[in-house]
């Protein structure tokens, strides 16, 4: 037998040699290396010491009681055995998401994704070209830099600014547009402000989309957690049944059920060119076919159970920020803003210092994780972000902590 065939160490000396390490597309980070933060926080755990997270946003991690039996016997019914891929996700899944979000949004308005964050990649390769960019309105969720970047489009931010609530600055929105924008990214209600979209900006935004040729994207995963709603709030974008300019509304399982783990999110499509739009995305998606056929089974039965979980984070969320108030009380130079809606609250501090350096020394002094306001280029750096969704007890303990170093 001949032993020197097929073994890899017996092939010719190579002659080339790729040069150096692997070569990376320049729209990925230059390095990965944690923030100050992250890293000083996964030292700590790594030695051990316990640390009091205000920062969670994982509802699976915050002792929930999710209706195990129901969850389980959803995900076993015989369908999800099944596949019979359509792009646009099964029809019995996209009507139990038009059902439950009403305002006579139907099945066919409906394209199902893997994620919230699947489906702005889907947006933006819909919407832009290399180079292009999008509007986003900051303060804001910061993943939308790395979305955007990734799929070669550049996210611009344009300063919101604070008057007793935030309001969208439209003055500068108009003036940030370029000939290469394509989009403006809302959130309603915002992360981490809460702010939810007033009547009012929500019909001069998409005039403004309108006469500008701009699609809007409006981020809704937040809209079924209203706290402190002002009258004038915009519920969601689906009241306006014939919006004047492209409406890409997104949405998902992560916030609405509380589910994350079980990614399914959805993009509804509405206003101008809707039925090409849609026809467009559900050919994008049908590169992918990303959303398995056991979730999308199982969505009807799991949008059934939403309403339950979430009246559990609702308490949540209404009992944290009750914590909070109390513990304000005794801290007349610390305060919080309103929370429109959402799962956070901004803790406003006297700006002694820089909120990173701020956020570390409470981690190194108390053993307390939260987020300074600049991960969401809140403006200054007077605001520390905590969530609300953080068990009740660590919340009380970890305010309890942190308030006499602020
Ligand atoms: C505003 C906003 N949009 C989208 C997402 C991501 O949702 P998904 O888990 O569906 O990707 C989050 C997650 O926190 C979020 O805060």
């Amino acid at each position: 037998m001949d032993g020197s065939i097929i073994h890899p160490g017996n092939r010719a000396p190579r002659q080339f040699v790729y040069p150096g390490p692997m070569r990376l597309s320049a729209r990925l980070p230059p390095s990965f290396e944690p923030n100050a933060l992250s890293a000083r926080l996964s030292q700590l755990r790594s030695e051990g010491r316990p640390v009091l997270d205000l920062t969670g946003s994982n509802p699976t991690r915050c002792g929930f009681a999710y209706p195990e039996a129901d969850l389980r016997a959803a995900l076993s019914a015989p369908a999800v055995l099944g596949y019979d891929p359509d792009p646009q996700g099964s029809q019995i899944a996209r009507e139990a998401i038009a059902a439950h979000h009403g305002h006579s949004l139907q099945a066919g308005e409906l394209l199902l994704t893997a994620s919230t964050s699947e489906g702005y990649g889907l947006l933006f390769k819909l919407l832009g070209d290399p180079g292009d960019d999008v509007l986003v309105p900051s303060p804001s969720y910061p993943l939308f830099d790395w979305l955007a970047r990734l799929e070669g489009l550049h996210a611009r931010p344009v300063p919101s600014y604070f008057h007793d609530r935030w309001h969208l600055d439209l003055g500068a929105l108009e003036a940030a547009a370029g000939p290469r924008t394509r989009a403006i990214v809302v959130v309603n209600p915002n992360n981490p402000t809460g702010h939810f979209l007033s009547r009012a900006e929500w019909s001069a935004l998409t005039d403004l989309c309108a006469r500008l040729g701009l699609a809007l994207l409006v981020d809704e995963v937040f809209a079924d957690y209203a706290l402190e709603p002002p009258a004038d709030r915009l519920a969601t974008a689906l009241l306006d049944p014939d919006p004047p300019c492209p409406v890409l509304l997104l949405s998902g399982l992560s916030k609405v059920a509380a589910l994350p783990q079980l990614k399914l999110g959805w993009i509804a499509v509405r206003g101008p060119g809707a039925a090409e739009g849609l026809e467009a995305l559900a050919f994008l998606a049908d590169q992918y076919l990303s959303v398995s056929a056991p979730v999308q089974a199982a969505a009807p039965t799991l949008l059934a159970l939403a309403p339950g979980i979430r009246q559990q984070v609702q308490i949540r969320l209404r009992a944290n920020l009750a914590a909070l108030d109390a513990t304000l009380t005794a801290h007349p130079h610390l305060s919080r803003l309103p929370v429109e809606g959402g799962w956070s609250v901004l803790l406003r501090r006297p700006a002694v210092d820089e909120d990173g350096a701020c956020a570390l020394r409470l981690l190194e002094r108390t053993g307390v994780l939260v987020h300074p306001g600049s991960f969401f280029d809140l403006p200054g750096d007077g605001h520390l972000v905590l969530s609300l969704l953080t068990p009740e007890k660590t919340f009380r303990d970890g305010l309890g902590r942190i308030f006499p170093c602020l």
